[in-house]
């Protein structure tokens, strides 16, 4: 008998990194996937869904401007109580840790539904770095019935926390699988076409809660001065849509030359772009993934990281903060070519680009146990 997947996501990271398990589940004839978006989420995962072309059975549309953790909690639960009623499906799947993830979670929990957690096990054990990512993936993986682990790490920090290991899965990362749908060698995008030839160009995303406010300005002012004394490098910023993050960044770099702030951009061209850029700079969980296997190093522009994998394979540098640091940071990688091509050369430690097949197939030996 066919089995219904339900899977449930609500930002633009998970729909990325759910798009290949969606499609290893259309391709088995005993599993029926089913997609529920929150929308968490609006512009930003239209982008991710359009390029896929995945098509929701449901989307719940809760977003609104500055929503607050509490509402987007109370949204997603009250709109997947009737859903899960009426599909009663064999077991919910989740990505990460957004809200959305944490609650989605909850919902299947109180109807009694397996709960199949896609990215289990990253933690930086600090309650509120980052905030509420932490303590989102902490909860969903204690609701969790079957943790498809990203890497040997991840899986260590679920079997420490007592997590049954025979549900535990090590099958790499989704995300390396989506690189292989979106990187193509012969890429155009009109913005390569504006930048100067003879400048380096910097990719910056920065969007993350904790960061927002003062962290954020100050790291944006060390950036301009670095654009602006040097003269010889191009900043591109697609920035998240976030309000606090858009008044940000265009009260800091509106009018200075050689950067370029533009809407987010899908995900075919945001992968495109980075693997041609010099290097990244980011406080995004997923950009931190993707680098090692588009050999760009990363400057973190975070205290802590969930990601180890990549600080130990090289790719990335926990940065921080301070402005003072993320100067001499940019201006020793862009004056340093043995310290870059050590960052640029690491190996991507997320896996082979199977990750969904993997997950598929433990579902389905899940599925014929319960
Ligand atoms: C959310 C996740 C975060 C993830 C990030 C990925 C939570 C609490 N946070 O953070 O873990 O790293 O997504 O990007 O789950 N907005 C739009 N259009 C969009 C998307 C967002 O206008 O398409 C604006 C809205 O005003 C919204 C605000 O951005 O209220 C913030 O969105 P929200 O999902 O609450 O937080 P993110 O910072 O995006
Ligand atoms: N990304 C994108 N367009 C952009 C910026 C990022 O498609 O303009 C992709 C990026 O390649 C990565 C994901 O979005 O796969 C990361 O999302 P985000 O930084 O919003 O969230 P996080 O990973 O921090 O949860």
């Amino acid at each position: 008998m066919t089995k219904k997947i339900m899977i449930v996501f609500g930002t633009r990271p998970e729909a990325i990194k759910m798009a290949p398990v969606i499609k290893a589940l259309e391709a088995t004839p005993e599993l029926e996937p089913i997609t529920v978006v929150t929308g968490q989420h609006r512009e930003m995962l239209q982008q991710v869904l359009d390029i896929f072309d995945l098509k929701p059975a449901y989307d719940l549309a809760i977003m609104q401007e500055k929503q607050t953790l509490t509402t987007i909690t109370n949204k997603v639960l009250k709109g997947l109580d009737p859903i899960l009623e009426r599909v009663r499906p064999d077991m919910v799947l989740v990505h990460g840790d957004t809200t959305t993830t944490m609650a989605a979670a909850m919902a299947a929990f109180y109807h009694q539904i397996p709960v199949g957690h896609v990215e289990a096990g990253l933690r930086t054990w600090t309650k509120y770095s980052p905030y509420p990512e932490e303590m989102n993936r902490q909860l969903t993986d204690n609701l969790t019935d079957l943790y498809f682990a990203p890497s040997q790490q991840a899986a260590a920090n679920l079997t420490r926390e007592g997590h049954p290991r025979e549900r535990i899965k090590i099958t790499g990362n989704t995300v390396i699988d989506a690189l292989h749908y979106t990187i193509t060698e012969d890429y155009h995008h009109e913005l390569l076409k504006r930048l100067t030839p003879t400048h380096r160009t910097i990719l910056l995303t920065m969007h993350r809660r904790e960061n927002q406010g003062k962290k954020m300005e100050g790291v944006f002012q060390a950036i301009r001065h670095v654009v602006e004394s040097r003269g010889d490098i191009d900043l591109v910023y697609p920035v998240h849509l976030s309000p606090a993050v858009q008044k940000a960044a265009h009260r800091v770099f509106d009018g200075v030359d050689n950067v370029y702030l533009i809407d987010p951009l899908n995900v075919v061209d945001f992968h495109n772009l980075a693997a041609r850029s010099y290097f990244i700079m980011t406080d995004s969980g997923g950009i931190q993934e993707e680098a090692p296997s588009l050999n760009r190093p990363v400057l973190v522009l975070r205290e802590t990281t969930e990601r180890p994998e990549g600080v130990k394979a090289g790719t990335l540098k926990l940065v921080g903060t301070d402005p003072a640091t993320v100067e001499h940071e940019m201006n020793s990688l862009l004056e340093n070519p043995l310290e870059y091509s050590a960052m640029a050369q690491a190996k991507n430690p997320y896996g082979d680009g199977h990750a969904a097949e993997k997950i598929v197939k433990s579902i389905q030996s899940f599925l014929a146990q319960v």
